[in-house]
């Protein structure tokens, strides 16, 4: 389907991360918001690389290509950051770094497969430069490779890390199962998100705080930061797929309503519509096509639902930051607030 409607300015992407300057409304992220740790995550990728080295004869083209589909780093950087901010990165912590990455990316090219998505990263998704097949066996090879990664740190690693890709892989699956459903409910959908984007994002704020030496509580808020974190920033993924661009996000956009996957501003929208036009919209839905992706958008503009689910968003960023409270004021704390802040505003 693509991009419904460009009703975000162009993004300028790159350059020099800020939280929120007065007169902008969309904050950049760039290696460089990352500076506390940036040596901290080329070592991450070096063990990424390194672990998929071996593929490189028989697969070597995919490997590659895996080498140039890079992202934003962002659970490498949540990770690292909190270790930093709670007492100092390990070698642990690197490990555990690339782990995160690798389980992330291993979604991902499932992702696509399940969204018949082209575009990732800027690049061709795996499926659509090699099929389905080769991308799923792509993303198991990816998923155990991530496992065998932390078993080289210790059983914690493996178990909490086992736990929480069970849940990523539970909501994924539920998200499918919940395909064309149109009576989704909001709690429905935050079970959703919370196992398919939370659940890793709350594990990097685990992972990052038990493994610099922090106590079981302080480790507890670390993982409901990146817990609260990574739902403001699912809602806003889910956001740019309805009003984003392709272009600024560098992926194939407007799937989920294709796919007949409501989210939270369409589910506040036929909620908040009268019955008989609720019952219209859920018609238009069912019958895709291409002029759904306008008329969602001007229903959803009547009711007010991209500001509710953007509001929804910055409540659960504004959860996010309490949870650092209690660490001491150090530059990695400061960026850790700041990427809760960008995650809502983000165009990419
Ligand atoms: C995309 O994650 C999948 C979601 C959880 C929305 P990212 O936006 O972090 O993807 P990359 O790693 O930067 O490509
Ligand atoms: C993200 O869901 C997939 C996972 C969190 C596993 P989406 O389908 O919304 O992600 P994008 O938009 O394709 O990146
Ligand atoms: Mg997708
Ligand atoms: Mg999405």
């Amino acid at each position: 389907m693509g991009p419904v409607m460009a009703t975000v300015p162009p993004a300028t992407l790159g350059g020099q991360f800020t939280a929120d300057p007065p007169g902008r409304s969309a904050p950049k992220l760039s290696a460089l918001a990352f500076a506390p740790v940036a040596a901290d995550i080329v070592e991450a990728e070096r063990i990424f690389d390194r672990t998929l080295a071996p593929h490189r004869g028989p697969f070597g083209p995919l490997v590659e290509h895996l080498k140039h589909y890079r992202g934003k780093r962002l659970r490498p950087a949540l990770l690292l950051l909190t270790a930093k901010a709670c007492g100092g990165v390990t070698p642990h912590h690197h490990t555990l770094a690339a782990a995160m990455e690798m389980i992330h990316t291993a979604t991902l090219v499932h992702d696509d497969v399940l969204d018949e998505s082209d575009l990732r990263r800027h690049a061709a998704t795996f499926n659509a430069k090699w099929g389905n097949k080769v991308s799923i066996l792509l993303g198991d090879m990816l998923f155990t490779h991530a496992f065998h990664l932390t078993s080289t740190v210790d059983v914690r690693a493996c178990r909490i890390t086992g736990e929480v890709t069970n849940r990523v892989c539970a909501g994924e699956l539920r998200q499918v199962t919940e395909r064309g459903n149109l009576d989704l409910t909001e709690a429905d959908y935050f079970d959703i998100i919370d196992g398919k984007t939370a659940a890793l994002t709350a594990c990097c704020g685990k992972l990052g705080a038990l493994y610099a030496g922090s106590d079981d509580a302080t480790a507890e808020r670390m993982a409901h930061y990146g817990r609260n974190l990574g739902l403001a920033f699912q809602i806003a993924d889910d956001l740019l797929d309805l009003v984003g661009t392709e272009d600024a996000a560098g992926k194939t956009l407007g799937t989920d309503l294709e796919q007949q996957k409501l989210t939270l501003p369409v589910i506040h929208c036929l909620n908040r519509l009268p019955a008989g036009e609720a019952a219209k919209l859920r018609d238009a839905i069912r019958a895709g096509g291409d002029g759904l992706g306008l008329r969602v958008l001007a229903a959803l503009d009547r009711t007010q639902s991209v500001a509710y689910a953007k509001r929804r968003a910055e409540e659960l960023a504004r959860s996010a930051k309490q949870e650092l409270e209690g660490l001491p004021r150090t530059e990695s704390r400061a960026i850790l607030e700041a990427v809760a802040d960008w995650s809502v505003k983000r165009e990419k």
